[in-house]
């Protein structure tokens, strides 16, 4: 069973995408982390973020091993990697690693921005999760600050919408709801209550083949 769980900047899909796999005994992908380990990479190699040559060279060349890097959550970070993720050949780069990590076993579940529209349109299930924008501000704010971070609530609502509006607005694989992918809403949610609306959604739709609204 391939799950595909899109949505914006910390809409609680990466939580909730690690929980269903646990669930379910799947292997999970954080796609998010390519882009943003290309970036890292990139810039430690003293690149700009404008170098589509070496930014090519960083996705091709990413080590798996770094993915869980703390580093990559840092807000610096993630604002790279939404300026690489426009450049296609990088998106082609990554492509081909987030299919390779969805072949040949039982399945897997991802998140990111283009699952169920471009890097598994043949999902069995898809999810897209929403929330007001001031509400995942709020959860980055929390996050970013238990983990040593000084920033304002305001300053991470400003990162979120200017990287919302950048990924919603490219022409490369932008963020945006998939035809038959399943609306869920975590605005009024905790992480629990999001984990079984998420799972009885999942239930439902794989029952009905996987594939119903
Ligand atoms: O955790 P958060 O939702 O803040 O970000 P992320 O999922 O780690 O993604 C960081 C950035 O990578 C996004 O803002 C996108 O620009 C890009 N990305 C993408 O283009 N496609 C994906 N499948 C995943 C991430």
């Amino acid at each position: 069973m391939i799950i595909a769980v899109d949505g914006p900047a910390a809409s609680g899909k990466g939580t909730l995408a690690r929980k269903i796999a646990g669930h379910y005994g799947l292997p999970y992908l954080d796609t998010g982390s390519l882009y943003r380990a290309t970036a890292r990479d990139l810039l430690a190699a003293g690149h700009d973020l404008e170098n589509v040559c070496e930014a090519v060279r960083a996705a091709q060349n990413i080590d798996p091993a770094t993915l869980d890097d703390p580093k990559l959550r840092e807000p610096g970070i993630g604002e790279a990697a939404s300026l690489v993720a426009p450049i296609p050949q990088v998106r082609a780069e990554l492509l081909a690693y987030q299919r390779r990590f969805c072949e040949g076993g039982k399945g897997a579940v991802l998140d990111g921005r283009d699952i169920g529209t471009v890097v598994c349109p043949d999902a069995d299930v898809k999810l897209f999760i929403k929330a007001d924008t001031s509400v995942r501000a709020r959860r980055r704010f929390v996050e970013l600050t238990a983990n040593g971070l000084t920033i304002t609530q305001a300053q991470v609502l400003a990162d979120l919408q200017k990287r919302d509006e950048r990924d919603r607005s490219r022409d490369s694989s932008p963020l945006v709801k998939a035809h038959d992918a399943h609306l869920l809403d975590t605005t009024n949610l905790d992480i629990e209550s999001s984990y079984k609306a998420a799972i009885e959604l999942i239930e439902r739709a794989y029952g009905d083949g996987g594939k119903t609204d």
